[in-house]
């Protein structure tokens, strides 16, 4: 029979053994780690419950400061005020991408008299409050960005030495989310500054979602971390970006879920995610040049398994109906803002039985007590392999599940519910290369 959400909560995280004593109390569920964490300093505020959903600038608008070049395209206050009315008019606010975050290159190279950062007035001449006023009127909330350091990736101004005066002035223009960069900072010193900017953000009087860069910054994207990095994140921020930025290619795309599949076995990396704290897989790239459409499904669907933050940057008056469908998909977006732990591979299986067979399942227990399920076939070669679901994997996110247990499988892509009732591995289907199907288990 299947568990109650509750007892799957209270019994899911159990099963994983943890050596390292940092992480013995990451052995509790994300609801228990709530109690736990209430009692030191813990960014559980209530906020991010759900991953963050917006249009972001940075992949597709990068540092582009020639407006006259580049008129439509430039960082500049008319690029976010039309991302904002069409996120608005072609219905992905209602989807719930409520947010659009300004990146880098929006300030001037100095501070003003007073010591404090200005966006630069030539591309921001009504300035950023104003700016923030335009999103909120329309519904929408303001994402900001600034680097923890000396200066951004871009080499604009970083807020190091200033991190109270520029939270001030950043609430003062009315930000909602804060990306928080890692460049021209000492990694040493990413523990203690991070810590303050999220205290003056706590502070602050104004509900604002912090997001980290620290772990993208560390050795090895943290890979050989014993989690100590990610539990402090887990309390400080809501969110941060683990691994390398994302291109518009299969090839990074394809880098960061290969990160992802090969992090889920790594229990640090799944434990500290839950409502108020997500591993950030950075941008999606649906609705650009670099993907086929398999590639976009496959990077939506994956997302949701992840619980990623998700971000569009792209030309919202250019993508197809095909990737605004993706996009759009409110079932899969369901999956991605479910509040409880991120998936994890349940199985893969590489060059078996021929070479060209290489086929993943991922698996992410929803609080409703069903699964969300990807079936990826991440071989390059033939045209499709038939994918087995074995429903026994389930176990190893809360199921309790035998070879003999029945499901029934909703397909989220064709918004279908496939027909019959399943028993054990009998449900199989056909993918495509680089694609994935994607499923809701529900037991019988
Ligand atoms: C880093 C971040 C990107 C973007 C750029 C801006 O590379 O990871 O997402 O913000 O800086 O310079």
């Amino acid at each position: 029979m299947e568990k109650s959400h509750l007892q799957k909560i209270l019994t899911f995280p159990l099963k994983y053994h943890s050596t390292n004593r940092n992480f013995r109390r990451m052995k509790l569920s994300s609801a228990l780690l709530a109690i736990v964490a209430s009692l030191s300093y813990a960014k559980k505020d209530g906020q991010a419950l759900s991953p963050p959903m917006g249009w972001m600038s940075w992949q597709r608008y990068v540092c582009e400061t020639d407006c006259e070049t580049y008129p439509d395209s430039c960082i500049s206050e008319n690029l976010y005020m039309k991302a904002t009315d069409l996120l608005v008019s072609e219905g992905y606010l209602d989807a719930g991408y409520s947010q659009v975050s300004i990146d880098d290159c929006w300030s001037t190279q100095e501070r003003d008299d007073n010591g404090d950062q200005q966006a630069n007035p030539d591309r921001f001449p009504s300035g950023l409050k104003a700016l923030g006023d335009y999103m909120h009127n329309a519904g929408v909330k303001f994402g900001f960005y600034s680097d923890i350091g000396t200066h951004t990736c871009g080499g604009y101004l970083g807020m190091k030495g200033n991190f109270q005066r520029d939270i001030d002035k950043f609430v003062s223009w009315g930000i909602d989310y804060l990306k928080l960069d890692g460049c021209y900072e000492d990694i040493a010193e990413m523990h203690d500054d991070y810590t303050e900017v999220s205290k003056i953000l706590d502070a602050s009087g104004r509900d604002i979602v912090f997001s980290c860069s620290w772990p993208a910054y560390v050795n090895n994207h943290g890979e050989d971390n014993d989690g100590e990095i990610l539990q402090t994140l887990s309390e400080i921020c809501h969110t941060w970006r683990n691994f390398d930025d994302v291109a518009d290619s299969w090839n990074s795309v394809s880098s960061i879920i290969d990160y992802w599949a090969r992090n889920t076995t790594d229990i640090p990396f799944v434990q500290v995610s839950g409502p108020g704290s997500w591993n950030d897989a950075d941008m999606l790239m649906v609705g650009n040049n670099g993907l086929s459409l398999s590639e976009e499904r496959t990077q939506f669907a994956l997302y949701a398994i992840f619980a990623s933050p998700l971000f569009l940057s792209t030309d919202l008056t250019k993508v197809s109906p095909e990737s605004k469908a993706i996009l759009q998909n409110r079932e899969i977006i369901s999956v991605n803002q479910d509040q409880s732990q991120q998936g994890i591979v349940l199985s893969d299986i590489s060059n078996d039985p021929d070479w060209w067979v290489n086929v993943r399942t991922f698996g992410r227990a929803l609080s409703d007590g069903t699964y969300a399920v990807v079936l990826q076939n991440y071989g390059n070669m033939g045209p499709y392999v038939n994918i087995k679901f074995d429903v026994s994997l389930l176990s190893q996110i809360g199921a309790s599940v035998t070879t003999e247990s029945q499901y029934t499988m909703r397909n989220l892509y064709t918004g279908k519910d496939v027909e019959g009732t399943f028993t054990g591995d009998e449900f199989v289907v056909p993918v495509e290369s680089s694609s994935v199907e994607m499923f809701i288990v529900t037991l019988a």
